[in-house]
C-alpha cells in the first residue's frame, strides 16, 4: 500500500472506530488519535530470533521503542517444565512493568490466555494478570477479544471450553488501530439490502463491517500445516489480525515468549520488523520451520534474519532512546 493511501484508510479508521470507549474517554478530556507515523512498506524488513529470558531481553531494550507486544505467557498450570511459576504474578509485573517502558506511545500488549484454570493455576493466570494491571494502572484494557474456536476437547462434568481470551492493553489514549485493516466484509444478502438504504454511504459498506471483539477461528490440529513441534503454537491467522490492526507497516513487533516465531513469520509476511524470543534455544529452529514453505507473496518486501551475534544491528537501537539502566 502507498504512503498516501495507507495514511487515508488510517484517519477514516479513527473516525469511524469512535465508540462508547472514546465517548468516555473524550468526556474526561481525552480524546483518541494518533501519533505522527511514516507509513509505507519498507525495502526489507529485519527479524531478530534466539533464546533469551523475557526480562533479560526487555531490559536490552530502548524506551518507547515497540509498537506492539505480542504475548502469550506460560499458562502457569504445569502443562510443560516451562508452565510452572511459583509466584507467577510478581514475575509476571517485572516484564508487564518493562513492557510498558520499551512500548511507544502509540503502542499496544496483547496477552493471550485462558480464565477457566482456576483450580490449576495456582500462583496466578490471566485474571490475576488483568486484576493486577488494572490496580496498578499499568496499561488502558480496550478489549478483551474472545478467541471462539469450533475444534476443542469433549467434557462430561462441564460445558466444552470453546474459548480463550485475548486481552488487548493500550499504553495511552492515543493507541494506533487499523480498523479498515481488519474489516469483514457484508455477505451478499446484507450488501445488497443496504446498498439500497439511502441513507448508508455505498463506500462504508465496501469497506465491510467491524470483525467485533469474537473471532471464531480454528486452534491448529495435531496434522496442521502450519505445525512445527511447538507443543501451543498458535495459528497464523489471529497472530496476522492482531499484527494488521495494531501496528504499521515498518514498525517494530516484540514477542519474547515467542514459542514456534510464529510472530516473526506473520511479521515477515506483513512488512513489520519483529524481535521473537524464547527460554528455549529450540525458537530458532521452530522459526526456520515456520519460513519452509515461505514463498514472497505479491506485494511482500525482503528479509533478513539475526541471531543474538548481531542484534545490535537490529533496528530498535537506531531509535535513540535508551535502555533501562543506560547512563
Ligand atoms: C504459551 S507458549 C508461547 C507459544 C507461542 N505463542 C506460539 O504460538 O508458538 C509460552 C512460551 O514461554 C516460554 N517461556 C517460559 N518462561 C519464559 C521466560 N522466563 N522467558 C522467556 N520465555 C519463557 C516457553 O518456553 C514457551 O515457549
Amino acid at each position: 500500500m502507498i504512503f498516501d493511501d495507507c495514511r487515508k484508510l488510517m484517519n477514516r479508521s479513527h473516525h469511524n472506530s469512535r465508540h462508547i470507549g472514546m465517548n468516555a474517554l473524550k468526556k474526561r478530556g481525552r480524546s483518541h488519535r494518533s501519533a505522527s507515523f511514516s507509513f509505507g512498506k519498507p525495502l526489507q524488513t529485519t527479524h531478530a530470533v534466539f533464546a533469551a529470558d523475557c526480562v533479560d531481553l526487555l531490559r536490552r531494550l530502548p524506551n518507547e521503542s515497540v509498537q506492539l507486544i505480542v504475548c502469550d505467557p506460560p499458562y502457569n498450570i504445569a502443562a510443560a517444565d516451562w508452565d510452572s511459576y511459583p509466584d507467577y504474578v510478581s514475575w509476571a509485573i517485572d516484564w508487564l512493568v518493562e513492557s510498558k517502558r520499551v512500548l511507544a506511545t502509540s503502542g499496544s500488549l496483547v496477552v493471550f490466555g485462558g480464565i477457566q484454570y482456576q483450580g490449576e493455576a495456582g500462583s496466578g493466570d490471566l485474571l490475576s494478570l488483568l486484576h493486577e494491571i488494572r490496580s496498578r494502572r499499568l496499561f488502558n484494557l480496550v478489549n478483551l477479544i474472545i478467541w471462539n474456536y469450533p475444534n476443542g476437547m469433549g467434557a462430561q462434568r462441564f460445558f466444552a471450553n470453546r474459548h480463550e481470551e485475548v486481552a488487548w492493553f493500550a499504553k495511552s489514549s492515543e493507541y494506533f488501530f487499523d480498523l479498515d485493516a481488519v474489516r469483514e466484509p457484508f455477505d451478499a444478502a446484507t450488501k445488497q439490502a443496504y446498498l439500497k438504504d439511502k441513507r448508508l454511504r455505498p463506500e462504508s459498506i465496501e469497506k465491510g463491517k467491524n470483525p467485533t471483539n469474537v473471532w471464531r477461528m480454528n486452534r491448529l490440529n495435531g496434522n496442521s500445516k502450519e505445525r512445527v513441534g511447538h507443543p501451543t503454537q498458535k495459528p497464523r491467522e489471529i497472530v496476522a489480525k492482531l499484527v494488521k490492526a495494531l501496528s504499521f507497516d515498518g514498525s517494530l513487533v516484540l514477542d519474547f515468549f515467542a514459542g514456534s516465531g510464529v510472530t516473526s513469520r506473520v511479521c515477515v509476511e506483513l512488512g513489520r520488523h519483529s524481535i521473537s524470543t524464547d527460554i528455549d534455544p529450540e525458537v530458532t529452529s521452530f522459526f526456520s520451520k515456520q519460513m519452509t514453505d515461505y514463498t514472497y507473496p505479491d506485494g511482500t518486501c525482503d528479509f533478513k534474519v539475526l541471531g543474538e551475534h548481531d542484534f545490535q544491528h537490529h533496528p530498535v537501537f537506531t531509535s535513540g532512546s535508551q535502555p533501562s539502566g543506560a547512563t
